[in-house]
């Protein structure tokens, strides 16, 4: 998928998906997924199987990204040292800050550190342009991404993929503050959504209730190792269904 992002999931992304689908079985509900990031799992799911969607993030570049993206907007063919920290310094958010703020930096990490080197321009131009080809490739598929916190949502009949921050690692760039993350208080929106909607949750572990309906090692990037997992609840709505 489009673009390697902070707790991403574009390379397990197919598989996913795909054990999502296999959950739902033959009813098409309308998808709904409340930490958007780079949609990895989202866009494969739309991919494999059209429908009503739509998508949330509280970081206001990600959904200044996927609003342009939808409106036709291309990244830039380059990403310059200057162009990165200037857009690292204004605040303003924008498409072009975040396609930099992950493009250029090291893991997809949101202005982790510029990436490139001098002398590797060609491998930069190379990279970007990959970048670019697969937003293309993708943007019929975007759907409409809000901004906002998944705690003012209240969804009823929907298929929902959630993948937040993971507990314990609940920095996601710009001020800690900001992206200060209540894992607790996730759990129990996501059981409380659970009983009228079919609720996935990518984490590495859960509270009582929720079962392992799929797990995977993955290698990330960085090559840390861990355990991929796809918790669902055990009084689901979809048990009933
Ligand atoms: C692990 S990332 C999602 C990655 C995505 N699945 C992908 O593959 O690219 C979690 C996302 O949740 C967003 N986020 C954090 N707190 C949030 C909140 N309270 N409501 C909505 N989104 C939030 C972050 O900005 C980040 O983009």
């Amino acid at each position: 998928m489009p673009l390697p992002y902070q707790g991403g999931k574009q390379r397990e992304a197919f598989e996913i998906a795909r054990r999502i689908l296999d959950l739902e079985g033959d009813r098409r509900l309308p998808y709904f997924e409340p930490f958007a990031g780079m949609l990895s799992v989202g866009l494969c799911l739309l991919q494999q199987s059209p429908r009503p969607a739509r998508a949330l993030d509280l970081n206001p570049d990600v959904t200044a990204f996927w609003q342009a993206v939808k409106d036709g907007w291309l990244p830039p063919v380059d990403v310059t040292k200057e162009d990165y920290c200037r857009l690292r310094d204004d605040k303003v958010p924008s498409a072009e800050r975040l396609f930099a703020s992950v493009a250029a930096s090291y893991y997809g990490k949101l202005f982790g550190g510029y990436k490139w080197k001098d002398g590797q321009e060609v491998a930069r131009r190379n990279c970007l342009a990959n970048y670019r080809r697969k937003i293309a490739a993708v943007a019929a598929l975007v759907p409409e991404v809000a901004n906002g916190c998944y705690q003012d949502e209240d969804p009823i009949g929907m298929l929902i993929y959630a993948d937040p921050p993971y507990a314990g690692n609940n920095f996601h760039g710009r001020t800690r503050e900001f992206f200060q993350f209540d894992s607790d208080r996730f759990w129990a929106t996501m059981q409380r959504w659970s009983d009228s909607n079919i609720v996935i949750v990518s984490e590495q572990i859960a509270p009582d209730g929720w079962v392992v309906m799929w797990e995977r090692p993955v290698v990330k990037f960085g090559g840390r190792l861990f355990v991929e997992k796809l918790f669902v609840h055990i009084d689901s709505c979809i048990f009933d269904l």
